[in-house]
């Protein structure tokens, strides 16, 4: 079995952050999403695996993952031309899966359970296809399935009054089949080719298309807002290491990952907290949830519940509930703040006493 994991879309809704960054790159517990959706598909028995880019982004995703061999996969990448919707990507790794059946993973959701169960299931019943599906308070921002007598009846696509509370999840299991369904499948209301209407295909023409269903967290990364929750959640997730440096003034309580060349001196760990390759913390309080990016700096300040990427800079505030761009830097006077801040960007605020008028 082979895995295609999309990763297309623009991320419009993700900006500032996604003007430099690919969405799926962004890191959250310090890897980028799309490491924690290609840890799942290693982890239900999967090795090789199509990433499905914008033409905008492969270079990213190419120096980011390479070959995939880092990570234990084998990682080849398919390039969507044009946003069309999920089932056109899929088109776009057809190649890559010959006549082989395959997971489909939305590089952006991110499952408690991983996706082990779908692929389990799908081995051992052999059906057309696999969906996870998910109880959810407001069906109707998903796809919504309906179900009878353990199979798929009935799936629709974002409906006004949804048929049942069961979500569409973005994990998939399909024979090449799917391929067929979605040469065939007519563009949707919001003019895009769905998965939603190719699984509708198959249950028209009598296959048999079985239902997974997921109750632990289930968390898409689609607003800023949602990096710090998914951090939140797959950083309960960590398997503590400390591979940096931790002076005798500091201390550590909770899982807390260190990386190779970080330096903790004279500071507090709260964890769960992850502290990446060559990052300084130094007379600071860092955590709980906090992931401190490669490079970055945390001095005189206590940050929790944020993200600080690759290089930013906190210094002398609190920070809670931030997400901080590559390379930003936030220098305050005791304060506190609360700031999405994008690569580059600077924000100096100045206490009221240091304003002169
Ligand atoms: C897509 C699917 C939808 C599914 C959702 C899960 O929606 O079309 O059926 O429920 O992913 O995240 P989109 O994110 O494209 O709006």
């Amino acid at each position: 079995m082979k895995a295609v994991v999309l990763c297309g879309g623009e991320g419009t809704r993700l900006r500032p952050f996604t003007y430099t960054q690919a969405k799926h790159l962004l890191p959250v517990a310090g890897r980028p999403v799309v490491e924690h959706a290609l840890k799942a598909v290693r982890e239900a028995g999967i090795r090789d695996v199509a990433i499905v880019v914008s033409p905008s982004v492969e270079a990213q995703f190419r120096e980011r993952l390479g070959d995939g061999s880092r990570i234990g996969l084998r990682v080849a990448y398919a390039v969507q031309p044009e946003p069309k919707g999920l089932a056109h990507a899929v088109l776009c790794a057809e190649e890559f899966v010959g006549d082989e059946s395959f997971l489909v993973y939305l590089g952006d959701n991110l499952l408690q359970g991983g996706v082990t169960g779908v692929v389990d299931l799908f081995r051992s019943q052999n059906p057309a296809a696999v969906v996870t599906l998910r109880q959810v308070e407001d069906p109707r921002r998903f796809g919504v399935a309906v179900i009878e007598n353990g199979q798929l009846v009935r799936l629709v696509e974002k409906p006004k009054d949804p048929p049942s509370d069961l979500a569409i999840v973005g994990a998939y299991a399909f024979t090449p089949l799917l391929f067929q369904a979605a040469r065939e499948v007519k563009p949707s209301f919001r003019g895009e080719l769905e998965l939603t209407d190719c699984l509708q295909w198959l249950v028209d023409r009598g296959h048999r298309v079985l239902p997974y269903r997921v109750e632990g967290w289930w968390q898409d990364v689609g607003r800023p807002a949602d990096l710090l929750v998914a951090n939140r959640l797959l950083l309960t997730q960590i398997e503590p290491r400390v591979e940096g440096e931790v002076d005798a003034g500091s201390t550590v309580e909770g899982p807390v990952v260190i990386e190779r060349g970080a330096r903790v001196l004279g500071s507090r760990l709260i964890g769960p907290v992850v502290i990446g390759e060559e990052a300084v913390v130094e007379r600071s309080t860092v955590g709980p949830n906090a992931a401190i990016g490669p490079r970055a700096v945390v001095r005189d300040a206590e940050t929790a519940d944020s993200i600080l990427m690759d290089g930013a800079r906190v210094e002398g505030l609190t920070l809670q509930e931030s997400v901080i761009g590559r390379e930003a830097a936030v220098r305050v006077d005791p304060s506190c703040a609360a700031l999405f801040l994008g690569d580059h960007g600077s924000a100096t605020i100045r206490s009221s006493q240091h304003v002169s008028s």
